[in-house]
């Protein structure tokens, strides 16, 4: 049977979900015990809008009928408020689905994709599974590092990935060094600039690439509705770029990719903005309260503009991933990031932060 597989795939392996990747009754179950804190998937800890959840409860009567296929509501709204046209943004089953998408609209076997590392799996992932070949470039001191992007372009280049702010590191690309790789990065060149995080940036030098459709072609910035909006398994993500990709990339999406509870969250969320200023505020505030919490415990961390926090341990991780588990705690081990020392934490509520400094 492995003969039918595509050959591609021999180096890619299923979603094997480990403990930080159960459901919460799932951990709760295996650990036996009550109180768990999910600290390891970058969620937002206070869950959806209540105008999302509201708007998604109505929906429920009509789950029998199929939805609007090219969810022109939402599209419509999210394009007028970010000053692009419907025919500049597509919607897709989250940021995730997007990813593929893209790599399956755009690459060719044996073509490269530059990706910094360390960053979100999907990138490498998603590009090996066209037979396209990553190129990993290492960050400097935790940070995206445009000028070693540059460099490693060759004829071969077909696609960069930009995580901004970056997963796992939560550090971003600067509007200078932003600007820098628009200018300098081949305009045959699809820069893909994933802002799953944005919603949580408070640092004023930080641009989103939205202001470089216009003078970019070869651009598609990707948004999720899982982390801030709280929607995580509603699924619903969205890519802005030039009319051009945006057709590209709808000539390979499934017709109902997102589902009509998903565009009716989605929508209400995104149009209660006190319910995300609340949420950003909240994030900001527990973030500073874990700050608090590793300088007393003398451990070191990598300011954030994200929901989560990447902390140097000071020895293997893994031991204080174990200890942490054992108590309750779910965290990342960042190993998987191949950062051994390292763990990422996600900003958890007060109490959850508070319960982490009496374990840690
Ligand atoms: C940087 C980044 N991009 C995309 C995603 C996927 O998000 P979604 O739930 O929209 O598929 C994540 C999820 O953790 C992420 O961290």
């Amino acid at each position: 049977m492995a003969k039918l597989t595509r050959p591609s795939l021999n180096n890619l392996r299923p979603f094997e979900p480990e403990l930080p990747d159960l459901p919460i009754d799932e951990i709760k179950r295996r650990l036996g015990t009550e109180r768990v804190a999910k600290l390891s998937f970058n969620e937002n800890p206070y869950g959806p809008s209540p105008r999302a959840i509201e708007a998604m409860h109505k929906e429920l009567t009509a789950l029998h009928l199929y939805q609007d296929a090219s969810g022109d509501a939402l599209r419509a709204t999210l394009a007028r408020d970010l000053g692009v046209g419907p025919d500049q943004l597509i919607l897709t089953n989250g940021a995730d689905e997007l990813i593929l998408l893209t790599t399956l609209a755009f690459l060719d076997p044996g073509e490269e994709v530059i990706i910094p590392s360390p960053t979100f799996g999907q990138y490498a992932a998603s590009t090996m599974a066209m037979g396209a070949k990553p190129l990993k470039v290492p960050l400097r001191d935790f940070r995206i590092d445009v000028n070693a992007i540059l460099e490693q372009v060759t004829p071969r280049t077909k696609m960069v990935f930009v995580c901004n702010p970056n997963n796992p590191t939560g550090t971003i690309v600067s509007r200078g060094e932003l600007a820098q790789l628009m200018q300098e990065l081949h305009e045959d060149i699809l820069l893909v600039v994933d802002e799953a995080y944005v919603d949580y940036v408070t640092d004023p030098s930080y641009n989103s690439a939205l202001d470089f459709l216009r003078s970019r072609k070869a651009l598609l910035i990707i948004r999720t509705f899982s982390k801030l909006h709280g929607l995580a398994s509603a699924r619903v993500g969205f890519g802005i770029g030039h009319a051009s990709i945006i057709d590209s990339l709808q000539r390979v999406r499934p017709p109902f990719n997102v589902n009509r509870i998903g565009q009716v969250g989605a929508l209400a969320s995104w149009q209660d903005v006190a319910y995300q200023d609340t949420i950003r505020d909240l994030n900001t505030e527990n973030r500073q309260y874990l700050y608090d919490i590793l300088t007393e415990h003398k451990l070191s961390y990598i300011p954030s503009e994200t929901n989560f926090v990447l902390v140097d341990t000071h020895q293997e991780a893994a031991t204080v991933y174990k200890r942490l588990a054992k108590a309750g705690i779910i965290v990342r081990d960042a190993a998987l990031f191949g950062l051994p020392r390292h763990l990422r934490i996600t900003v958890g509520r007060k109490e959850d932060m508070l319960w982490l400094g009496e374990t840690l």
